[in-house]
């Protein structure tokens, strides 16, 4: 077999075979492969396109690059999942604890954040002392005694998809429905999880800005999910405008604290509590969303969410009073006020724009290797739908660095539109994929 034959097939717009698919995905890992002609091949598949079949050998194949976890020490339906990224999306953090103190375990494996999407290992560690670092004895152990745990992705999951994504990254090839849904499901599946929820984002701050490209990726992914024999149920969410009101680390771990105290903003709180029941649902703990829902806000009141998400940080070395105390956690130095101009609605933010404000800021990474600034980042005042007086503030700018501050406010004026009218507001929930079909809301 040539990687150059298997490069002209897919330029020429042939179908791959799991064999051809194998043998690049081994070549390119074991370094075999070049850059270059890996390269070639991406862009071939970039404008060709992949099967389903092809699709399903491309995600078995980078899994298999690397360590399967083995969960089977964990009692019960393992549930994870997983978000395609977005801009204030701080769910995990609030969403495990609860689900946890439903009686379903746990076992997340996550990522750190790169450009204008922040990543949830980050925003935990705001909380002092609090590791990720754990080792999967520990991890079992841990899902085991209080039902969750968060621990870094290893280096030894789905290798491929890593070295294949960086290059994705400088190649203008990441936004291919195939590679995209090939890429996530091979860390979930490799992950050892019995089943997945996928909350797929749509709009401006996603990858996906379309609602139709984002349904095709949820089936892609639901469709491979259910062919590996793990229950998969995707949710297609509004990314629009960013979830809650904090984008930025500490500033999310706040909000997702006040959330488990059941203070949360309405659009967070009520993702939570949909997601939440989906994961029920998957554990098989309820048979219904309200069921679902019912639960995850009953332990919400009682307070049992809030008492396991201290357990949990505790586990993992974090300091519990800066959870009972939230202005312990990291402040910046300064706040600005962002007032409207206008007096009207605020009929759009652009859930993008604000991203990369934050990032402007330092809550972000631009490289891999840049330092993040836990404290900085942007409070809303106004969701899309709120009126707003001439003066009014939009938003509160948390800085510590002037000239950042200022490159942060260029960004943020394209993020805002104040129209005269009422806009019309976008659902949260767009739809459910599952494979019972697919139902639009
Ligand atoms: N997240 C991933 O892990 N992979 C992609 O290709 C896109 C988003």
């Amino acid at each position: 077999m040539s990687i150059v034959d298997i490069i002209l097939k897919k330029r020429n717009g042939k179908f791959l075979s799991k064999e051809e698919i194998d043998f690049f995905i081994q070549g390119y890992t074991e370094g075999t492969i070049p850059d270059y002609q890996a390269s070639s091949l991406l862009m071939a598949i970039y404008f060709q396109k992949m099967s389903k079949e092809e699709t399903a050998y491309l995600t078995e194949a980078m899994m298999n690059s690397g360590q399967l976890v083995n969960l089977a020490g964990i009692e019960g339906i393992k549930v994870d999942k997983h978000s395609t990224g977005g801009v204030g999306d701080k769910t995990t953090i609030a969403l495990g604890a609860m689900v946890a103190a439903c009686g379903v375990p746990v076992a997340k494996m996550s990522g750190r954040g790169l450009g204008h999407t922040g990543g949830t290992i980050d925003k935990l560690e705001s909380i002092p002392g609090f590791s990720v670092e754990l080792s999967i004895d520990q991890f079992i152990e841990n899902v085991n005694k209080i039902k969750i745990a968060v621990m870094g992705q290893t280096n030894d999951l789905a290798p491929a998809d890593k070295k294949l994504y960086s290059l994705r990254d400088v190649t203008g090839t990441v936004d291919n429905i195939s590679l995209i849904a090939g890429s996530i499901m091979s860390k979930k599946l490799a992950a050892g999880a019995d089943a997945i929820l996928l909350d797929v984002k749509t709009g401006n701050g996603a990858f996906m800005k379309d609602i139709d490209s984002s349904f095709e990726l949820a089936r892609e992914m639901v469709s491979i999910g259910n062919k590996m024999k793990r229950d998969t149920i995707a949710i297609v969410t509004d990314m629009d405008q960013p979830l809650g009101l904090a984008i930025g680390n500490s500033l999310e771990v706040k909000e997702a604290i006040e959330t488990l105290k059941g203070n949360g903003p309405e659009d967070f709180t009520n993702l939570c509590e949909e997601l939440g029941a989906y994961m029920l649902i998957l554990a098989k703990k309820v048979s219904t969303v309200e069921e679902g829902k019912k639960m995850i806000q009953e332990v919400v009141k009682s307070g049992e969410a809030l008492k396991v998400f201290k357990k949990f940080i505790a586990s993992q070395g974090g300091d519990v009073d800066y959870i009972e105390n939230i202005d312990l956690l990291p402040k910046s130095n300064y706040v600005y006020e962002l007032k409207s101009e206008k007096t009207g609605y605020v009929s759009q933010i652009k859930a993008m724009d604000i991203g990369i404000a934050a990032l402007l800021l330092g809550a972000g990474r631009e490289r891999k290797d840049s330092i993040i600034d836990l404290s900085v980042g942007i409070l809303l005042n106004k969701k899309v739908g709120d009126s707003v007086k001439k003066g009014e503030i939009l938003a509160n700018i948390h800085y510590n660095d002037e000239l950042k501050k200022v490159l942060a406010l260029e960004k943020l004026n394209y993020a805002y539109k104040i129209t005269k009218d009422k806009p019309i507001l976008r659902p949260l929930i767009h739809g459910i994929v599952s494979d019972t079909g697919i139902e639009k809301i």
